[in-house]
């Protein structure tokens, strides 16, 4: 609704010239600090997984693992992290994508995704759309189906949605919040 939105949007702390010049950092902590705004948020993004038939929540290392554990918990759904590369003990799927400067991996554990599966992808933000790209990526080698991909804020500026288009499929992008 417009007055959860209106109360997200007045947790995000604008951070100007971080984590370089010329880059307006959004700040999720006062709303992680506001207990009313993350339960409004949880709730909003665990609605979001019910009404898209998710049965698996993946996480985005690391902020998208604050959001995803307790939309999980609230969705009644296993929780999945998707982890930068180099941490996981099992066996793993691994996804590089490209990022401003150089690449980055990220990684699954293969077992905990398969054919039965319908998976909410949940992270703070969509910029680039490259790290959710990889996800979906990693989800669907899997085996596993994509019920969407949910979050908080969308900075609709940088194409992410575009981007990301072919990997979806078809599934719904849920932004909260777009800037
Ligand atoms: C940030 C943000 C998203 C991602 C979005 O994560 O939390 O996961 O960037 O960017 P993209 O759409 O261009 O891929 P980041 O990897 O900076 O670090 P984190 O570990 O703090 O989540
Ligand atoms: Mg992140």
């Amino acid at each position: 609704t417009a007055d959860v939105r209106q109360l997200l949007l007045s947790r995000i702390r604008d951070v100007s010239d971080y984590p370089k010049p010329g880059v307006m950092f959004k700040d999720i902590t006062p709303l992680l600090a506001d207990p009313a705004a993350f339960t409004a948020l949880t709730g909003a993004l665990a609605g979001l997984c019910a009404e898209h038939g998710a049965t698996k929540v993946v996480g985005l290392e690391a902020r998208g693992f604050i959001l995803a554990a307790p939309v999980a918990v609230r969705a009644g759904l296993g929780f999945i992290p998707v982890r930068k590369a180099g941490k996981l003990p099992g066996a793993t799927l691994s996804q590089a994508y490209e990022l401003e400067y150089g690449t980055a991996e990220v990684e699954i554990h293969a077992e905990d995704l398969g054919r039965d599966d319908r998976v909410m992808v949940i992270d703070d933000v969509l910029a680039t759309g490259g790290t959710a790209e990889a996800s979906l990526g990693l989800i669907r080698r899997a085996g596993a189906e994509v019920a969407g991909v949910a979050i908080l804020m969308e900075l609709g500026f940088l194409g992410g949605r575009a981007r990301l288009g072919p990997a979806l499929d078809g599934a719904p992008l849920e932004a909260l919040l777009t800037v």
